[in-house]
């Protein structure tokens, strides 16, 4: 009986991020720190709300927008807006109209409908993710009906990309698996490829037919928005087809919002055309239509030179204070006497401590520093006046390894 299968229903196991943020709560000392979040928070530990975000969002409340459907690819001049952002202005890809771009649900609905396209249409049957990386790509994937395997990427006895593990693995995968590859600032591990590791990354994926997608969801928080991009132009450049997610979520400080895009890059405009009637067919099924706020709040900004401008500027800002704390980090380590320049070396609002779960754990109950078990800590989540006491914490477990 049906109810039967419904009683004997087991609940799924609780997310270990938020038993740790419970925990965090409970917590009643003064000194404890979160550093388990996975949004940029600003320098009072909250979400900014940015004020492009917030003059845009005033234009359109007075323009009196209606709650209508999208057309089911999306809004057309936030599409066209992101792909000058991914691709620059002047890209080839763009001017030749080889690349179908459709709105999408964030970043994770760009990846799965990516996925999607990739088994349902193409036929592919094996995804490949970074060993460790975002745990929702590997979920996604699975659940899109993809076969799963995970590539060498971070070397946890040297701190450093594993290149030559991760080019073997690119190698030894079937020939057109699908290779998913974070652009910038890597999650959870904060370590990217150098340019000379992406052109050899690109190499293997052209040698085994590989169809690389590239998931782009910091763009600006590394060096800045233009040299983020490097991949991408480097993917596109290279006449490869390749399929690219790119999130808002970050840039816009707009998480709830589920803004992003998925492109498909072909080679010519009559096959991005026939990709886009396809894709259209996927979200037709999957939701219908993306949702609409985000995107034209971030099509408003993009659209508009003085607004674009600022909001380079607020971009740079979250790149600079992110900064600031992994220097911070690593100065603070030097006056306890130990080396925390993992931070120096990483990018983006996440960073590997190379601590144990074990460790982690030390942290959290003598130093109320609560990071997640994987070693994984929230850069965005220090503030200067706590960074002496972290790095205290840092220090005290370091010396007595
Ligand atoms: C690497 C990576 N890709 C994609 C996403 C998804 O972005 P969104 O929140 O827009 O769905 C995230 C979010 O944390 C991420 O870390």
């Amino acid at each position: 009986m049906l109810k039967d299968t419904i009683a004997a229903l087991k609940a799924a196991p609780a997310d270990p991020i938020i038993g740790i943020s419970e925990r965090f709560q409970k917590d009643p000392r003064k000194e404890k720190v979160n550093l388990t979040v996975g949004n940029y928070l600003g320098p009072d530990g909250k979400i900014p709300l940015q004020a492009t975000v917030q003059e845009a969002q005033r234009r359109l409340l007075e323009q009196r927008t209606v709650h209508s459907y999208l057309p089911i690819e999306g809004l057309k001049g936030f599409c066209d807006a992101v792909d000058v952002l991914s691709f620059g202005s002047e890209s080839e890809v763009l001017l030749s109209g080889r690349s179908a771009t459709c709105q999408a649900v964030g970043g994770t609905g760009a990846l799965y409908l990516g996925g999607v396209f990739a088994k349902e249409t193409l036929g592919i049957s094996h995804a490949a993710v970074p060993d460790p990386t975002w745990g929702n790509h590997i979920a996604l994937f699975k659940k899109g009906g993809l076969e799963l395997s995970q590539y060498a990427y971070y070397d946890r006895t040297s701190g450093c990309v594993n290149v030559e593990g991760l080019l073997e693995d690119l190698r030894r995968l079937p020939e057109r698996s699908l290779v998913l590859l974070q652009v910038c600032c890597h999650n959870p591990t904060g370590m990217d490829l150098t340019h000379e590791d992406w052109r050899q990354v690109l190499e293997v994926v052209r040698e085994k037919d590989h169809l690389a997608f590239l998931d782009m969801a910091y763009q600006g928080f590394a060096q800045g928005l233009q040299e983020d991009a490097w991949p991408v132009r480097l993917f596109a450049d290279a006449g490869v087809d390749f399929l690219l997610s790119v999130s808002l979520s970050k840039g816009f400080s707009i998480y709830g919002e589920r803004t992003g895009t998925l492109t498909v890059v072909v080679q010519s405009e009559a096959e991005a055309q026939v990709v886009h009637t396809l894709l259209r067919r996927h979200i037709r099924a999957l939701y219908s239509n993306p949702p609409r706020w985000g995107a034209m709040v971030a099509e408003l900004i993009l659209n508009d030179e003085e607004l674009k401008k600022a909001w380079e500027q607020e971009v740079e800002e979250m790149r600079l204070r992110v900064r600031t704390m992994r220097e911070g980090l690593d100065r603070e380590g030097k006056k306890q006497g130990v080396s925390l320049d993992f931070a120096l070396k990483q990018n983006g609002i996440f960073s590997f401590t190379g601590f144990t779960p074990q460790e982690m754990e030390r942290l959290r109950t003598e130093f109320g520093v609560y990071g997640i078990d994987s070693g994984r800590i929230a850069m965005a989540g220090l503030t200067e006046p706590v960074l002496a006491h972290v790095a205290g914490a840092f220090a005290a477990v370091l010396k007595a390894r």
